[in-house]
């Protein structure tokens, strides 16, 4: 954590939910006022994003999409664009997710393309990087989050549009993380990598860890140097799993 940076809890509810789940979100939006020092945002499949806007409006918790196209419009059957992200209430996207990068064959190029085009809609961009086992057991982690920041961040990333999701490919889902000297690495590394790439605007843009993220193993991860969020998958379905997240925040 860092006290120049506000803390930030993403969700990313993945393909998971209908409408009945937004009453998770409600009580995500009314736990809220407890951590008034934690910055909350859910992001949601985009069929739930025009039904969740009125849940959120005026309440300091953001919705998100999960990724977009990285064209405005045209004829991308079944995709996304970050304008229509945006009409239905976003206000911010995931780009580069490594689930994303796997099932889609999404390369750094193309997440950078959607980066861009997030901000042209006027999103933050939530933009993931990560290892996979092999490579970390080769050896290769920070050559591996050298190249991504390398190809998936635009230079003109700053604090105002961009957060970077370290999220090690082999800790998402699995309940396993890297330790926290591990974490401390890679994000020394990768805010490294962005102030050489974006100079002094990298100084505050934040840096979520990803990964099997839970309130047990939170204060942990959180206390590591660098470790401004966290970007959670499966413990941000049930408000009360999130919730606990965010009291831990609430304390360092
Ligand atoms: P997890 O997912 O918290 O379920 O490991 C994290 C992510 O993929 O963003």
């Amino acid at each position: 954590m860092s006290a120049q940076i506000r803390p930030v809890l993403a969700g990313n509810w993945k393909m998971n939910g209908v409408a009945s789940s937004l009453s998770e979100l409600s009580e995500i939006v009314e736990g809220h006022a407890r951590f008034p020092d934690v910055d909350l945002v859910v992001c949601l499949p985009a069929t739930l994003l025009s039904r969740a806007q009125p849940l959120v409006t005026d309440s300091g918790v953001a919705i998100g999409g999960q990724d977009c196209h990285a064209d405005a419009a045209g004829a991308h059957t079944g995709d996304i664009s970050a304008d229509m992200l945006v009409d239905a209430g976003a206000t911010c996207v995931i780009v580069g997710h490594s689930e994303r990068r796997a099932d889609h064959n999404e390369t750094s190029e193309t997440v950078a393309r959607k980066a861009t085009a997030a901000w042209a809609a006027g999103l933050k961009a939530i933009i993931c990087i990560g290892e996979t086992r092999s490579e970390r057991e080769a050896g290769e982690t920070l050559d591996v989050l050298s190249a991504q920041i390398a190809g998936s961040v635009p230079v003109e990333a700053t604090a105002a549009n961009t957060l970077v999701a370290y999220e090690p490919v082999w800790a998402i889902g699995t309940g396993l993380t890297p330790t926290a000297a591990d974490v401390g690495v890679a994000h020394a590394h990768i805010r490294a990598e962005l102030t050489r790439k974006l100079g002094d605007a990298a100084m505050t843009v934040p840096l979520l860890y990803g990964g099997s993220v839970k309130s047990s193993n939170a204060a942990e991860l959180m206390a590591v140097d660098d470790v401004n969020g966290a970007l959670v998958g499966g413990a941000s379905l049930k408000a009360a799993d999130f919730l606990a997240i965010a009291a831990v925040f609430g304390k360092i």
